[in-house]
């Protein structure tokens, strides 16, 4: 039964106060407390009546999750992998447990080449898990007990060979078991030979993870193990891999955006035309849903409009799922107000004028049916116009396939947007459902052409400079 006006408004209240004591994006504990990453949201609305079930389950919660005090009494699994780098996750573990958390430690089999068991069993005090198999292990605590015991795991150092098997969901070791079946975030620190890093598998792999909402500190460039070998791929230093982790525990609010709301919109729409046939794009959603991880990684509260994708919802994002551009709109200016406004959907620009409730026949005469189309709302143009609530800072894309920069200054002009981020969407470009993009920022004063680079770094670098208008 749902509670009355009062008890609604005063849980909302203690909800509220929770987020601000800890800092915590209402996004995760919607997601943590009750597995509903849009509560805060609904409840904000006044568009969901809390029950009595709900409300007692998310006191609880909140409880026991007392306020951010960063490392303190967490409990951090440290995944110890193979590599020359291995030595340096001892200091890692005395590090974090000079930061009060409780250590558990897995060793790869590749790690024993580096490491002993010993020596990291002696350091976290307690017993060094290494195989999936190991009998005393299971006996004592499951791979599925470690999972969900811990607060945070943390993989130092991560292997090109490690990423890939995290990245394709593998579990045919400790390790990928522990990484699947957790619910805590994941933090890698990957090391590597410079060319396996800069390699595209590796880079696919960052890019997919990244897009599962795992963290990642370094590499650094730097001297290699190997003579004379230098470039992007050494190991974070342990203090950084430490703080990154702090961050990660504190909810992100130490982030450069920590404390703004932003929505993104992101994926194609899907326009009917009776009950089985629709007008759809080629977008894949990549882009838009990248941007919005990294704006919740850099602490930011984010809500996500996304049209039909086949990509998974990004961790600690408060995701809308919308078919059509009406809908879209509608869950846009649900979300305002807002700071900031990223619209990366591919809008489809056209719908049919009116959708069939039978699915069309054909007639037995040949001739196609006449479909009549009518404009959709512009989303980016609607929110760029508004006089009320418009967000400090209106992103937009332009896919284009010629002329970028001009159609991109057309399109900042009409939209009333402050940036355009202007892409090629022509097949040889590749952006269109491809891992990379290369675009031109464009803002009223200044054109800037980034290099080609992933959708994650894309989305890493506007993020920064989202943080940077803020600063200003
Ligand atoms: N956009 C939107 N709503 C629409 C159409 C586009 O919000 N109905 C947004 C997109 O999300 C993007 C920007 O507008 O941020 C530009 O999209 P694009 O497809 O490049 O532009 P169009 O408006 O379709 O213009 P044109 O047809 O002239 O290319």
């Amino acid at each position: 039964m749902a509670e009355t006006e009062p008890a609604a408004k005063a849980f909302l209240a203690d909800i509220e106060a929770f987020l601000q004591a800890s800092g915590m994006a209402p996004a995760r504990l919607g997601r943590e407390a009750v597995n509903d990453p849009g509560l805060v949201f609904d409840l904000r609305a006044g568009s969901r009546s809390p029950g009595a079930d709900l409300m007692d389950r998310v006191r609880a919660w909140m409880a026991e999750n007392r306020p951010n005090d960063g490392l303190a009494g967490r409990t951090v699994l440290l995944v110890i992998g193979g590599g020359i780098a291995a030595y340096k996750a001892l200091d890692v573990i005395r590090r974090l447990q000079d930061a009060g958390a409780i250590v558990r430690v897995i060793m790869t089999r590749a790690a024993h080449e580096f490491v002993t068991p010993l020596a990291a069993g002696a350091l976290a005090g307690g017993h060094v898990y290494t195989d999936l198999f190991d009998r005393d292990a299971e006996h004592d605590v499951g791979h599925i007990r470690l999972a969900r015991e811990a607060d945070l795991v943390v993989v130092a150092p991560a292997t090109a060979d490690r990423m890939a098997g995290l990245a394709t969901g593998r579990s045919d070791d400790l390790t990928g078991a522990v990484v699947l079946a957790t619910r805590a975030p994941v933090l890698l620190a990957p090391a590597m030979n410079p060319a396996m890093w800069t390699h595209p598998a590796t880079q696919r792999n960052v890019a997919i993870l990244r897009g599962d909402g795992v963290r990642f500190v370094g590499p650094r460039r730097g001297e290699m193990a190997e003579k004379g070998e230098a470039g992007v791929g050494r190991m974070a230093e342990p203090a950084e891999i430490v703080t990154a982790a702090a961050d990660l525990m504190s909810g992100g609010s130490s982030g450069p955006l920590a404390g703004k709301r932003v929505v993104v919109t992101s994926g194609p729409t899907h326009e009917p035309i009776d009950p089985v046939r629709y007008i759809a794009n080629r977008s894949s959603g990549r882009q838009g849903h990248a941007i919005a991880a990294a704006a919740a990684a850099a602490g930011a509260d984010v809500t996500l409009v996304t049209g039909p994708v086949t990509l998974a919802d990004p961790p600690g994002v408060a995701t809308v799922h919308v078919e059509t551009a009406r809908q879209m709109l509608e869950a846009v200016e649900a979300a305002l107000p807002a700071d900031i406004a990223v619209m990366v959907a591919a809008v489809a620009d056209w719908r049919a004028s009116e959708t069939a409730s039978a699915k069309l026949k054909k007639d037995g005469s040949g001739a196609p049916p006449a479909l009549a189309f009518v404009e959709n709302p512009d989303i980016l143009a609607t929110v760029g116009h508004r006089e009320t609530d418009r967000p400090h800072l209106v992103v937009g894309f332009a896919a284009e396939t010629a002329d970028l920069v001009r159609y991109g200054q057309d399109k900042l002009k009409r939209k009333r947007a402050d940036w355009i981020v202007a892409n090629d969407v022509s097949p040889q470009g590749g952006a269109m459902g491809g891992d990379d993009n290369e675009v031109v920022l464009i803002t009223p004063e200044a054109t800037e052409t980034w290099p080609r680079m992933s959708k994650a770094d894309v989305a890493d670098r506007l993020v920064t400079r989202m943080a940077e208008e803020f600063e200003a």
